[in-house]
């Protein structure tokens, strides 16, 4: 008899098991799983050096591979802060590199099979809101996910109930006693160089950056960032019952003001290059997005391990 084809949850079991065999406690059960975005995979420099379990995605059955520079492309099981075990993503799969939403929020399901009960993502976004500086920080407190309202949606399809319920929930998707952790965290370690928002965050499936006129759409939506990630992840592990934390680290300002008019008088005398100069101004680009992740990386590191002490070593 031919194979029966196996579910997601039959894969993630596989996936699981898979690495349960190549772990010892305490790092079998990890407790929080922190997903590394762009730039910000130096969280792994402060995971303890031992016990530790670096495993290769291209090695994880069912798991894709990541093709984008600046995301290495692996699992790090170990401990962050005083003793709480942890598994890193240091590296994420992205919608825009051609990987199905499937298999972009697969390893969440994963995560959840080995008995993770918080999520920590991290991102880099532009800023929508004017407020924002590049090098600022914004915790997450609600998405505008057009995609998933027009249909390309992490959850559809058969449900499985051994994840979830059909219709979850998300008015509380970002878990807001985490929230508060972050912000006492931040206060404590705060040098004054960056701000901490709280806002939300609007999804766009990349891989181009957004025009104007999409940014002024965005912003008067309500985004007060825009990134190509995360939204995916966050909804499958609330659909799952995983706690969800999330932070952007703002790499660019995005470009709000309308394009100069090819018709504006006061452009008529202007060479080529002062027009090429005007029509890039603000222009984003990879680079500068990895440049601000290096700079900021620090702060994005100690913020989460911060949070990770005040939700599990200091107030028990
Ligand atoms: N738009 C979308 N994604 C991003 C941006 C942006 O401006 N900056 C970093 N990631």
């Amino acid at each position: 008899m031919a194979d029966q084809p196996i579910t997601t949850f039959e894969r993630a079991q596989e996936t699981a098991q898979f690495l349960a065999q190549r772990l010892e406690d305490p790092l079998r059960h990890p407790k929080v799983a922190i997903v590394c975005g762009s730039g910000l995979g130096g969280l792994a420099d402060a995971v303890h050096a031992s016990p530790r379990v670096e495993i290769d995605y291209a090695s994880i059955p069912h798991f894709g591979r990541t093709t984008v520079e600046g995301h290495a492309g692996k699992l790090l099981f170990g401990i962050l802060g005083e003793k709480t075990p942890v598994v890193l993503m240091v590296g994420r799969m992205h919608f825009y590199e051609g990987h199905s939403i499937d298999q972009v929020t697969f390893p969440v399901r994963v995560f959840k099979l080995l008995g993770v009960d918080i999520i920590i993502l991290t991102n880099a976004a532009g800023g929508l809101n004017p407020e924002y500086e590049v090098g600022d920080m914004m915790i997450l407190n609600d998405h505008i996910f057009l995609a998933g309202l027009s249909g390309m949606h992490p959850l559809r399809g058969p449900n499985d109930e051994r994840f979830g319920l059909r219709f979850p929930p998300l008015s509380d998707a970002y878990d807001l006693d985490l929230r508060r952790s972050a912000h006492v965290a931040w206060n404590r370690i705060t040098t004054g160089a960056r701000r901490l928002h709280e806002g939300v965050y609007a999804f766009a499936a990349g891989p181009s950056f957004e025009t104007r006129a999409e940014c002024r759409f965005l912003r008067n939506l309500g985004g007060d960032v825009v990134g190509m990630s995360t939204v995916p992840e966050i909804i499958v592990a609330r659909h799952c019952g995983i706690r969800v934390l999330a932070f952007s680290l703002v790499t660019n300002k995005c470009v709000l003001t309308p394009v100069p008019r090819g018709d504006d008088r006061l452009l008529q005398t202007s060479t080529t290059d002062e027009l090429d100069t005007i029509i890039q101004e603000g222009r984003a680009n990879h680079e500068e997005v990895l440049e601000a992740g290096k700079q900021a990386a620090k702060d994005m590191q100690n913020l989460v391990i911060e949070t990770i002490k005040d939700v599990f070593e200091q107030r028990k």
